[in-house]
């Protein structure tokens, strides 16, 4: 990660120097320091550049005089309208703009120093790459920033302000890194190994084998299962960071590799189908989030890991298996594998847990990315307090959901002739029949199912998160807690 340190304001004579600029502003402070000791470059350039400090412009001046490598001025837009996200986001364009220099600064110096941890936040989130595998990239190609300093007056208080963040994107970045190994390399075994690195933050954690849950009747995640040499694991997560209070609970689908099963899916693009386990990574990164800044809450997070493959074992269309909760299953298409495996898990969860609420994230139907595109994840819940909850806690970190609807019209589409239910109900509302499904597994309790299919990974640079794996979930249910849950 990104060494992230804070310091008193002087205007650093080497490296690059990072403006934050709001609408309107006048040169105050560090800005104005280095426009005098660049004799007025950046007032040159600012209006060569017609940079006026709007809300994700920036402005570069290479070699300004001095040391410095180049002098980036970052919009703020009107600093009368600034939130935690506009300068998380102004320290992502820094990042960006940055990556060629090994050493940085971000004047911060009009800032609280709260609000120059979250910029410090923004930076380090845009700043991660995955390069585990890259073998031949040479040094000039790579980014090297390591360290950046925040100037604040206040550098003690923006450190402590600092500390909380960093669990955050720890947490993040777990996500980001199992989102992104490749399924030869993460199988449902090794994921769940993965889940034990949270040991040392405090949390616990039990991982369940085939035989465990052959043995509890996890049928409908064992059917899944069943055509991959790769076998299935279930790992419960526990925080225990709030005294007596019931436990709130994050599920999630963890399919290592989706290829469809014998309903197989077509070649192109097949390899996406790594980051079937999003949801489940979402839940690790949260649980690694909540126990890295010591939240107040008693949190569990459970992932069901399988890999769907097809094979001479494999499940077969026409299959009709038995859940957890009892109730059967027709299995029409094997590539509907998402719902099989979190009716187990979610039931399993009510039975073992009793939780406040019950929250699940799958990357679970095609049909979400042609309703919402990459914007919003869809939100689908039985409970309008919660729902509203989560929709604030979207638009306060940017990880944006919208509602969509449950009925019980929709059942009948998954109505089937053999046993309780069948796991597709055809194309119209492919998303919501796949809710309603996930719903029959949920007793009278709050619950809301995330479907990030369109939001998991993302083909291009955003903010705050460079393209690839985004770890959505993780934030937004880290401020969910933040904001209602703790202490
Ligand atoms: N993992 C997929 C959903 C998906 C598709 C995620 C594209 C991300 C990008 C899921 O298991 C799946 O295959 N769903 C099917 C359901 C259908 C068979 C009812 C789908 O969406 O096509
Ligand atoms: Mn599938
Ligand atoms: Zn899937």
């Amino acid at each position: 990660m990104l060494e992230i340190g804070f310091a008193k304001p002087t205007l650093p004579r080497s490296g690059a120097l990072i403006l934050l600029v709001g609408e309107g502003d006048k040169p105050a402070g560090l800005w104005a320091e280095a426009d005098a000791a660049t004799h007025g470059a950046i007032a040159r350039a600012f209006s060569a550049a017609e940079f006026k400090g709007g809300k994700g412009k920036t402005c570069t001046i290479l070699a300004p005089g001095g040391d410095l490598t180049r002098v980036v001025a970052v919009g703020l837009g009107k600093t009368a309208e600034l939130t935690p996200r506009t300068l998380q986001d102004a320290g992502g364009h820094a990042a960006a703009a940055i990556a060629r220099d090994t050493t940085a600064a971000i004047a911060a110096d009009t800032l609280q120093p709260g609000q120059a941890a979250e910029v410090a936040l923004g930076a380090a989130l845009r700043a991660y790459r995955f390069d585990r595998y890259r073998t031949k990239e040479k040094a000039e190609d790579k980014p090297r920033l390591s360290a950046l300093t925040l100037l604040n007056a206040d550098p003690a208080a923006a450190q402590s302000a600092w500390q909380p963040l960093a669990g955050v994107a720890k947490g993040v970045f777990l996500t980001r890194d199992l989102v992104s190994e490749p399924p030869n390399v993460l199988n449902p075994a090794e994921m769940a190994d993965r889940c034990r690195t949270l040991i040392k933050l405090g949390v616990e954690v039990e991982i369940l084998g085939p035989n465990e849950m052959r043995e509890l009747g996890f049928g409908a995640l064992l059917g899944v299962a069943q055509g991959s040499v790769n076998e299935p694991r279930m790992v419960v997560m526990k925080w225990n960071g709030g005294g007596t209070a019931k436990p709130v609970a994050f599920i999630g689908k963890g399919v290592t590799f989706d290829t469809g099963g014998i309903s197989i899916k077509p070649a192109g693009g097949m390899e996406d189908m790594k980051w079937d386990m999003a949801g489940a990574g979402a839940v690790v990164g949260l649980m690694a989030a909540l126990a890295g800044r010591k939240a107040k809450v008693n949190a569990v997070g459970l992932v069901g890991l399988v890999e769907n493959m097809p094979s001479g074992s494999a499940q077969r269309p026409g299959d009709v298996v038995k859940s957890y909760s009892g109730q059967t299953i027709e299995v029409i298409n094997t590539d509907a594998e998402g719902r099989l495996v979190l009716a187990d898990v979610v039931w399993y969860c009510q039975q073992k847990f009793d939780p406040q609420f019950m929250v699940d994230l799958a990357t679970l139907t095609g049909a979400i990315i042609i309703s919402l595109g990459h914007e919003h994840a869809g939100l689908f819940s039985n409970d309008d307090a919660l729902s509203e909850k989560l929709i604030a806690a979207g638009k306060d970190t940017g990880e944006k959901l919208w509602r969509m609807p449950l009925d019980e019209a929709y059942d009948k589409q998954i109505k089937s002739e053999i046993a309780d239910m069948k796991n597709i109900g055809g194309r119209p509302g492919g998303s919501i029949t796949a809710a309603q499904f996930i719903k029959r597994f949920v007793n009278d309790k709050p619950w809301a199912h995330l479907d990030i299919a369109g939001m998991a990974w993302s083909t291009k640079d955003n903010a705050v998160t460079p393209k690839g794996a985004t770890a959505f979930g993780v934030r937004l249910l880290d401020r969910l807690m933040a904001a209602h849950y703790e202490g």
